[in-house]
């Protein structure tokens, strides 16, 4: 029993050196995201990114806490070391990968524009005779519909909102004509308010995991993740539970 208690207490020792080893990262999320990260009933991070981050985390052995904050100011976080990474409904664009490194794209996604249930718009009268349209702040949509505007002569007037549910709010009461936002909070809010989606613009994007560039270890773990992930049975529940109708 001499030579149980020197295994016994190896066994402990290297067990908790294990434990002590695994590393939290902090996620930066967008908490007002549906479905891909939002805050549950119980006030709880929840969602398809959420999710599969902690999914991820568990199979590649380090621990993940997400932080919600402001979308606007998330990669200058990321940059300062507040958070670790962004897996929140993330587009990877070279506008972006200009500060940051992204993971291997997990989803792909359209943008679409939400106008009330009611409305008699096309997504070409959107860009015709001054309309007032809503974008997040900080996103890829506000980017490009920006930066577009003046070459292909839109003369729509772009409003700014720190999420997408606020666009949505000041097109249920008419302050603005249409929100563009990528298709699935689009279909979320159609699915719970009276607005529809009056069709597609722009080109589909890829989301990705935002990293520091020299956090390449991390970003490896991620990878691997995914793939191991995207070969589990959990990812089809997970796209069925938040992704598919
Ligand atoms: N396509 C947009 C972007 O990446 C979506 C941003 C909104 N995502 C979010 N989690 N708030 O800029």
């Amino acid at each position: 029993s001499f030579v149980y208690t020197v295994v016994m207490a190896l066994v402990l020792a290297f067990a908790s050196v294990a434990a002590a080893e695994e590393k939290t990262y902090i996620n930066g999320i967008d908490a007002n995201y549906p479905p891909f990260a939002y805050v549950d009933k119980d006030g709880k991070p929840a969602g398809f990114d959420v999710d599969s981050m902690n999914w991820i985390a568990a199979k590649m052995g380090f621990k993940v806490v997400h932080k919600p904050m402001d979308w606007d100011g998330i990669v200058p976080s990321l940059l300062a070391k507040k958070i670790d990474m962004v897996c929140s409904g993330m587009s990877i664009t070279d506008a972006r990968k200009k500060q940051i490194t992204f993971s291997e794209p997990y989803w792909t996604v359209s943008q679409v524009f939400v106008a009330k249930k009611d409305s008699k718009l096309s997504v070409d009268d959107v860009y015709k005779g001054k309309k007032k349209l809503g974008v997040q702040r900080g996103t890829s949509e506000a980017d490009a519909l920006q930066k577009q505007a003046p070459e292909k002569g839109w003369n729509f007037e772009l409003r700014f909102y720190d999420s997408a549910p606020l666009a949505i709010e000041d097109v249920l009461n008419g302050r603005i004509d249409a929100a563009g936002m990528d298709i699935l909070p689009a279909e979320d809010a159609a699915a719970k308010k009276p607005v529809k989606i009056l069709g597609t613009f722009g080109e589909p994007e890829d989301f990705g995991v935002a990293t520091r560039n020299e956090d390449t270890e991390l970003r490896g773990k991620i990878n691997e993740g995914y793939k191991l992930l995207m070969a589990d049975p959990y990812w089809q529940q997970l796209k069925d539970k938040y992704l598919q109708k």
